[in-house]
């Protein structure tokens, strides 16, 4: 089992210099995959730090080079790098790459090893998704993984505070202005382990998704989970249409780094600010509101946080601090 983990972990660092070489060294690499970088604002320490890579619109590349280095096909199927299906009718086996034609993007674990990649394509295409992530394996579990951890750990511990995005190229062009304590929960929605990753440097979580419907959605679903965690929450939606990554190069670092400090809202403004602009003077869809900042509250472990945060509610909404306890109480009476 030990012995399994190594080996996929020596193949998946086989695979990401491969990629490296690739983007650096062939023509098509520079051509294609560099160009791309370089038209995303991308800078030569960031495209190292981050490892990024490009694979060659090839069906074998990797798997040439893989065997030619002694790596088994049982190997670099088991990384997820190559994928093998059955021939019909006593027909050969279709051996052939996984990643084909798009730029790689490693994903790290906490001590720096690589894992899994994800893969972007170049040019949009309705039939293929616009990124191909590894699949799970002995050695990624995507429910655990943040991306940009290994980069961003020291700087997490520093700042004491961690700023969750939605994407790759958000916690890289961020990184690259200088907010390098930035990771994301890429390809899948926020997990508690990942959450508790978190935890392991900061108790202090900022959610920085993009503007649109999926991002407050997704915003709306993290904050719970991440309250329920015990960790300090502040939440900042991007402008609609932009993510981090497009803000942070139409605005620069320094207005960035503003926009969060004066933007960002602890989650009972961020919550009521929106119910109190639905509500206006709907009495009803006011009590809604104070209901659901309540549920929230709820999440938290902590009974002396439960109590301050309720009179923050009472003076948000203008109610007794007393409505907001006796709501909350019952939510919790609910919950048993
Ligand atoms: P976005 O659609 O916001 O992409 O998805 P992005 O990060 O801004 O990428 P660019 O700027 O267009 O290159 C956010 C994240 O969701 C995951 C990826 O991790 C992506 O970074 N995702 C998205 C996938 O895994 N597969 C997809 O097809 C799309
Ligand atoms: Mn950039
Ligand atoms: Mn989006
Ligand atoms: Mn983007
Ligand atoms: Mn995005």
């Amino acid at each position: 089992r030990q012995n399994e983990r190594e080996s996929l972990l020596i193949v998946l660092n086989f695979a990401k210099t491969f990629f490296q070489e690739t983007l650096l060294k062939t023509d098509e690499g520079k051509s294609i995959g560099l160009s791309y970088f370089r038209e995303r604002g991308f800078t030569n320490p960031t495209m190292e730090a981050f490892e990024l890579g490009y694979t060659l619109d090839q069906w074998d590349s990797l798997l040439l080079e893989g065997q030619r280095r002694g790596y088994s096909r049982d190997l670099l199927e088991k990384a997820g790098l190559i994928l093998i299906k059955e021939g019909n009718a006593g027909g050969d086996n279709k051996v052939f790459d996984r990643f084909r034609g798009r730029v790689m993007f490693p994903i790290h674990n906490v001590s720096g090893r690589v894992i899994a990649f994800g893969a972007r394509i170049l040019k949009t295409d309705k039939n293929q998704p616009k990124y191909l992530n590894s699949p799970e394996t002995t050695v990624y579990h995507k429910s655990q993984v943040l991306y940009g951890i290994f980069q961003a750990k020291q700087a997490i511990r520093q700042e004491d505070v961690c700023y969750l995005t939605e994407g790759y190229t958000d916690v890289i062009s961020l990184h690259q202005a200088g907010i390098k304590n930035v990771v994301a929960s890429s390809g899948t929605s926020l997990t508690t382990e990942q959450i508790r990753l978190i935890a392991r440097f900061t108790p202090n979580v900022t959610i920085l998704y993009d503007g649109d419907a999926a991002g407050i959605k997704a915003a709306l679903r993290g904050l719970d989970m991440v309250l329920e965690e015990g960790l300090n929450l502040r939440l900042l939606l991007l402008p609609d249409g932009e993510d981090p990554d497009s803000y942070v190069h139409k605005v620069g670092a320094d207005a960035f780094k503003t926009y969060i400090k004066e933007q960002s809202q602890d989650f009972i403004d961020f919550k009521a600010s929106r119910w109190l602009t639905e509500a206006g003077d709907n009495p009803l869809k006011r009590a809604e509101g104070i209901s659901d900042v309540c549920a929230s509250i709820t999440r938290i472990p902590d009974p002396l946080k439960r109590q301050t945060l309720s009179q923050r509610v009472a003076q948000v909404f203008h109610v007794s601090e007393q409505s907001v306890i006796s709501e909350i109480n019952r939510l919790l009476r609910k919950q048993q």
